[in-house]
């Protein structure tokens, strides 16, 4: 090693350092230039703004910086911005994105003066949850260990679940719904800068997660029949996507992609990008060509699979979900989950529901939606009591 060669790099590396110092204050004392002509001490620069200056760095750019470092670099600056604005006023700081968040609203369960109420909004199990988890499930004993903590991850109910669907235990983790395993995706992969991709009329959660995580929504494109397709999906990949999440079968719409288009779909996506498939409604599909087992997880490295309580198994109010993929992709999932986030009476009621609905349940076929190529199956209790 050439010490003296090293020291001139170093130096070097210095001064361009203060150089940049003194541009960031030159664009500073800009900024509120304009702040002052807008006659506005906050938000000087709106997000709009912000994305047109990121747009033009990275039309011009002639480095070989990835889009998200850019991106991350760029954003960065223009909270220090802010933060110059704000000089004399003690605020709060929150993530910038956390500003853009529109809090969850859950639909309406009681209407005054309404007794006879049919709520379709979260798409709960109106048959309520299985007799048998009734049955199984005795309460009391669950709550006599209330003043223990749970298992730390859920051992046993994942052991269940890896029996009854001939999956690994390592390969699942449990999720306070599988809502939490949709959200741990993100914080374990994505940060500012990265993109996320979902559908313009998905599940409302795939946008507030990208919004937690500081990453940007690249809405996937939707045909007539809202369907997304395989192209509309892969024309939205960039270098700076991290995560595609998918609803397989998709709420609101009810449409779905059969197994050769996800095949398609994950053969042709680089490996460095997670396709997140959300089967929150799987157990509801009765098509001959849609996937509603694990096996993708045996072939892609890249995919983690979820499902829930909450639907199919009429088991909502306990939140308790799980999402199954490589061992190695879990053992990140693990890292930003909370120990002990599935409580103890969900793990109780759902071990004893796991291993009652199976594909191979006969099924009613309902339609949802307009045009919506997707039958409900179920009514998996009637099918339970024939045959007991
Ligand atoms: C597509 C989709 N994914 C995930 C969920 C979350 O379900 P949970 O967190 O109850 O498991 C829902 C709930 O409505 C959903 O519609």
């Amino acid at each position: 090693m050439d010490n003296k060669k090293l020291d001139v790099l170093r130096s070097n590396v210095n001064d361009l350092d203060d150089k940049i110092l003194d541009l960031l204050r030159e664009r500073a004392e800009i900024v509120i230039e304009i702040g002052k002509e807008k006659k506005s001490t906050s938000n000087i620069v709106d997000y709009d703004r912000e994305q047109k200056v990121l747009d033009r760095i990275l039309q011009h750019t002639k480095a070989k910086y990835s889009k998200d470092s850019i991106v991350r670099i760029w954003r960065e600056i223009f909270q220090a911005s802010t933060k110059l604005q704000e000089i004399d006023r003690p605020t709060i700081d929150t993530k910038r994105s956390i500003n853009l968040i529109n809090i969850y609203k859950g639909g309406k369960s009681s209407l005054k003066g309404k007794d006879n109420i049919i709520k379709l909004s979260s798409n709960e199990n109106s048959y309520g949850p299985s007799p048998k988890v009734l049955e199984k499930t005795n309460i009391k004993e669950a709550l006599s260990n209330a003043h223990r903590y749970p298992n730390i991850d859920g051992a046993q109910l994942r052991d269940k679940l890896a029996s009854v669907h001939n999956i690994n235990a390592n390969q699942i983790v449990l999720g306070c719904g599988s809502d939490e395993t949709l959200l741990f995706a993100a914080l374990a992969f994505c940060q500012d800068g990265d993109e996320i991709i979902h559908a313009e009329h998905g599940f409302e959660m795939y946008s507030i997660i990208t919004k937690i995580v500081g990453a940007t929504s690249k809405l996937i494109k939707e045909d007539k029949n809202y369907k997304v397709t395989v192209n509309s999906i892969l024309e939205q990949v960039s270098p700076s996507t991290k995560i595609i999440y998918l609803a397989n079968p998709n709420n609101p719409t009810g449409t779905y992609l059969a197994r050769s288009e996800i095949n398609e779909i994950l053969n042709k996506l680089p490996k460095n990008i997670i396709m997140v498939l959300d089967g929150a409604y799987a157990e509801y599909v009765t098509k001959e060509d849609y996937d509603n087992s694990f096996s993708f997880v045996d072939q892609f490295e890249n995919i983690i699979l979820t499902r829930t309580f909450s639907k199919a198994y009429g088991l909502a109010g306990f939140r308790v979900g799980f999402c199954v993929s490589s061992t190695e992709i879990a053992d990140y999932l693990n890292r930003v989950r909370q120990p002990f986030n599935a409580n103890s009476l969900a793990l109780f009621a759902a071990e004893k529901a796991a291993p009652y609905i199976h594909p191979k349940l006969a099924s009613t076929t309902t339609k949802i939606g307009t045009d919506a190529p997707v039958e409900i199956r179920v009514q998996w209790e009637k099918e339970e009591n024939k045959n007991s």
